[in-house]
């Protein structure tokens, strides 16, 4: 029944990639990128790296179901829809947003997210948003256990000790020669297992894709090591804001690189990289290495976003 063969192999795709240019900012040091979005189109990044260790878990506590918690655009329910599809458990998905569920066809002809994860087989569970919040409390779980029975709960984006495992092994014996690592940051896992698997002379930079000064004490939780910092600068006006400045970076960047990066995580850390190049915060010689996680699945939805308003899409084939 199971079949965890994908989560075994799928790491070998995630190349560095050196960024070309002749801008002068950039030519006294080097900006690497880690592939992790290679991993799959549809398991990508630090959702791979997040499931793995779980997943595992699920099969050894012999769970037949897998139940996860998100948005309506949550990469983290497209990901363990499909992993869990490929890896032979049946998943839910409690959704935050009852009002999405009232007209389902209508809710995944419009939504191009939960469209992925319903034909992957998720069962998804809409829920109000005043339900949504009590989700971590005992009686929420009770109503949880008598509707599903058992199941395997994995936390809203994925982030437990497990994702922290995982996403340690981001870092191998090829990074270990650059000096910076960046990566973004939404519940703090992702980066949490960054600075777990780093090396005492490496720094680790994490830029938040959202508002919050709740990061720092959620980063903690799962490390001690004190090697990392959060730059804040460059989260936009909040998780999954965008504006026109930064669709055309991510379109410039994509023209030039051939890397698509998406608008919510890996579109703002790779602006704000090089804003920070430009600025000088980096010396000479400097070997960064920023961690592409994903994501891309969200540009679809974001897309819609822009065109209702008229404004100027990204550019996407995937
Ligand atoms: C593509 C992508 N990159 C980065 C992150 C941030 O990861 P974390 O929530 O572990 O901080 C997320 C969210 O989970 C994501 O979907």
């Amino acid at each position: 029944m199971y079949d965890l063969g994908f989560l075994e192999s799928g790491f070998l795709n995630a190349p560095i990639q050196k960024l070309s240019g002749t801008n002068p900012d950039f030519l006294s040091l080097e900006l690497s990128i880690k592939r992790e979005d290679l991993i799959s189109s549809e398991v990508s990044g630090n959702k791979f790296r997040k499931l793995k260790y779980n997943l595992a878990k699920a099969k050894e506590e012999q769970h037949k179901t897998l139940l996860t918690y998100g948005g309506a655009f949550s990469n983290h329910i497209a990901a363990t829809a499909k992993a869990g599809q490929l890896c032979g458990f049946k998943t839910i998905g409690v959704i935050r947003g009852e009002e999405l569920g009232v007209d389902l066809e209508k809710t995944l002809r419009q939504n191009a997210t939960l469209r992925f994860a319903d034909k992957c087989n998720m069962q998804l569970y809409f829920v109000s948003r005043s339900h949504y919040k009590e989700k971590n409390k005992k009686s929420f779980r009770e109503i949880l256990k008598n509707k599903f029975q058992d199941f395997y709960e994995i936390p809203e984006g994925g982030t437990n000790e497990l994702a922290v495992k995982g996403c340690a092994e981001i870092l191998d014996e090829k990074t270990g020669a650059y000096d910076y690592i960046a990566c973004p940051v939404g519940t703090g896992g992702t980066i949490a297992g960054i600075i777990e698997g780093s090396l005492p002379h490496q720094k680790i930079l994490g830029f938040p894709a959202l508002k919050g000064d709740f990061l720092e004490a959620e980063i903690n939780k799962y490390t001690s090591k004190t090697n990392w910092q959060l730059i804040t600068d460059y989260h936009f006006g909040g998780y999954a804001k965008v504006n026109q400045e930064l669709v055309s970076f991510i379109n410039l960047f994509k023209k030039k690189q051939s890397i698509p990066l998406d608008p919510i995580y890996t579109g703002k850390m790779l602006y704000g990289l090089y804003e920070m190049i430009r600025n000088g915060f980096f010396s000479k010689n400097t070997r960064i290495l920023a961690v592409h996680t994903g994501g891309l699945q969200g540009i679809a939805g974001i897309n819609d976003r822009l065109k209702k308003q008229g404004s100027k899409l990204i550019d996407y084939d995937g």
